[in-house]
């Protein structure tokens, strides 16, 4: 557990670059520097627009996605490298919407976590269980495997860049949330698993994400366990957002 907290604003395809630009400004309105890691995923056409502002403030910039490959014939695709050159710091990888909507297989995964290490982007790596997997006791075994296949080839030394953000798929956008018991168990399988598969006690920053809002954030956020949390639809508006981030920085005083 790191004491600094993750707050991840994935905005998947929401917002034009003049809309992402109004809302940094509107994030930023009276705001001082945060204490806490605040991250901003927009689509790929407005981290050039939002840099400027966001770096000077203290704002790290994400991006959803990347290609595996540096540069080549992958037609509409965007290299880690090319994100990297661009100031972004961090990538969201393996979303269950990436890996249901546009068949991104756990194979797939572990080759862009290599190539965004390679070029020096930290991780937000999503594992996550449908509905049906849960109910038919298989979360576990589904979390064990999207780790197992999406961490392949990785040593102890570059797990330090990547964040293992739990995402069940029944809770995103749903509003149905999951247990602080069940996130705890989810991490500490996590640590076992990680402890068995790269025989290091190095624990892994791990967050939260799922219908995270203003009136539940502190709940997740106050457990041991969790580094901070990912968030969607409640990151797309800047008085909520920006709330979402002073309940965690009024958390750090406690
Ligand atoms: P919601 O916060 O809208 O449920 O989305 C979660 C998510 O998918 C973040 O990556």
């Amino acid at each position: 557990m790191n004491s600094k907290k993750y707050l991840i604003a994935n905005w998947k395809m929401n917002k034009t670059v003049e809309e992402s630009v109004t809302f940094i400004r509107e994030l930023l309105k009276n705001s001082k520097l945060y204490k806490n890691e605040v991250i901003i995923c927009p689509t790929f056409l407005s981290l050039d627009a939002m840099r400027e502002t966001c770096l000077k403030n203290g704002i790290k910039l994400g991006a959803q996605n990347c290609h595996f490959e540096v540069q080549g014939a992958f037609t509409g695709e965007i290299s880690a490298e090319m994100l990297r050159s661009l100031g972004v710091e961090y990538v969201i990888l393996g979303h269950s919407e990436r890996r249901n909507y546009f068949g991104e297989s756990d194979e797939i995964i572990n080759k862009k976590v290599k190539a965004a290490l390679e070029s020096g982007l930290k991780v937000i790596l999503c594992i996550g269980e449908t509905w049906e997997q849960r109910n038919n006791g298989q979360k576990l075994d589904v979390l064990n495997n999207q780790l197992k296949f999406g961490l392949k080839d990785l040593n102890s030394e570059m797990l330090k860049k990547i964040i293992i953000a739990y995402e069940p798929v029944w809770a995103i956008g749903t509003g149905k949330i999951v247990t602080e018991k069940e996130i705890s168990d989810v991490s500490h399988n996590i640590e076992k698993f990680i402890s068995a598969e790269f025989k290091t006690n190095f624990k892994c920053s791990f967050i939260y994400g799922g219908s995270v809002d203003v009136s539940n954030v502190e709940k997740f956020l106050n457990l041991s366990c969790v580094d901070g949390a990912l968030i969607g639809g409640a990151s797309l508006n800047a008085d909520k957002f920006r709330s979402i981030i002073n309940i965690s920085e009024n958390l750090n005083k406690i």
